[in-house]
């Protein structure tokens, strides 16, 4: 296998810009190939950008959803202000914090938190899942049931946050910044969510994650959040002002 991912494009359809570098196949034989592919598919009478790949000899996909499945469930049944990320981010009613994502992955947490009435800024370093995480933007800032959420104030930024999180402070400082870089599981041959495995295929590991600590601290106006398994050291070692413990995960508070 000599290359990593390409574009499948059977009718033509354009790639998102953050792919476009991506080699491009029309045939499906070409396919095998690449260890992964992108390609858009009808989901529900949507056009959806999709990874596909193989694991354990089975061909799985991910998307991004922000208005139906896990997502949606939460927005219409979770715990609100009680949930830990809320606590952890100390959310109080009548107030819309401005909140820097620095590690967007899928968008999950930043749509959690835009559901809680925050304010959300996201950065996301690879192209690759920067391109699912704003095609899952886009449908749901024109979907009905999610239009008000998802088109105002739930905007992605693609680069590394070392460098943006000074960038986009210096217009609008924000009130918490979201850490939540990838860490390895603790068994490796333990079988880890598929969708997990996707992405980590998609950015690999997040060597220089220690990093963003000391940069998120200098420029937030209140708190960092740093979101770790519960199994994890402290990022960069430090110590946080308080930690609040959930299932399997920890939130680690640093408080300015
Ligand atoms: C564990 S995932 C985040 C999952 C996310 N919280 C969610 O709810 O979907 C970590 C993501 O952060 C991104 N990332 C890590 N370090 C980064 C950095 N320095 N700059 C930008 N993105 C980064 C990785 O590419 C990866 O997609």
């Amino acid at each position: 296998m000599n290359f990593q991912f390409t574009f499948y494009q059977p009718q033509d359809e354009i790639a998102p810009v953050w792919l476009q570098s991506l080699a491009v196949v029309k045939d499906k034989n070409d396919l095998v190939d690449y260890q992964g592919y992108f390609a858009y598919q009808q989901v529900a009478g949507e056009t959806v950008l999709s990874f596909y790949a193989e694991l354990d000899k089975q061909l799985v996909t991910i998307n991004v959803d922000l208005v139906a499945g896990q997502v949606a469930y939460r927005r219409q049944h979770g715990g609100g202000r009680k949930q830990h990320i809320a606590k952890a981010c100390g959310l109080k009613a009548n107030w819309q914090p401005k909140v820097l994502d620095a590690t967007g992955g899928l968008g999950r947490d930043a749509a959690e938190l835009r559901n809680l009435g925050c304010e959300l800024r996201i950065i996301e370093r690879s192209p690759y899942v920067a391109s699912l995480l704003q095609d899952g933007i886009t449908r749901a800032a024109y979907h009905p049931q999610t239009q008000q959420l998802f088109d105002q104030s739930f905007e992605l930024f693609h680069g590394q946050s070392i460098e943006l999180i000074e960038t986009l402070a210096k217009t609008e400082k924000p009130d918490i910044i979201y850490l939540d870089p990838m860490f390895p599981p603790r068994n490796k041959s333990a079988a880890v969510k598929k969708e997990m495995r996707l992405v980590k295929l998609l950015v690999g590991e997040d060597p220089d994650a220690d990093k963003l600590l000391p940069v998120a601290l200098e420029n937030v106006a209140k708190r960092v959040v740093v979101k770790r398994p519960n199994y994890a050291p402290y990022l960069n070692k430090q110590k946080p002002n308080m930690s609040i413990e959930s299932k399997g995960n920890r939130f680690d508070i640093y408080v300015i």
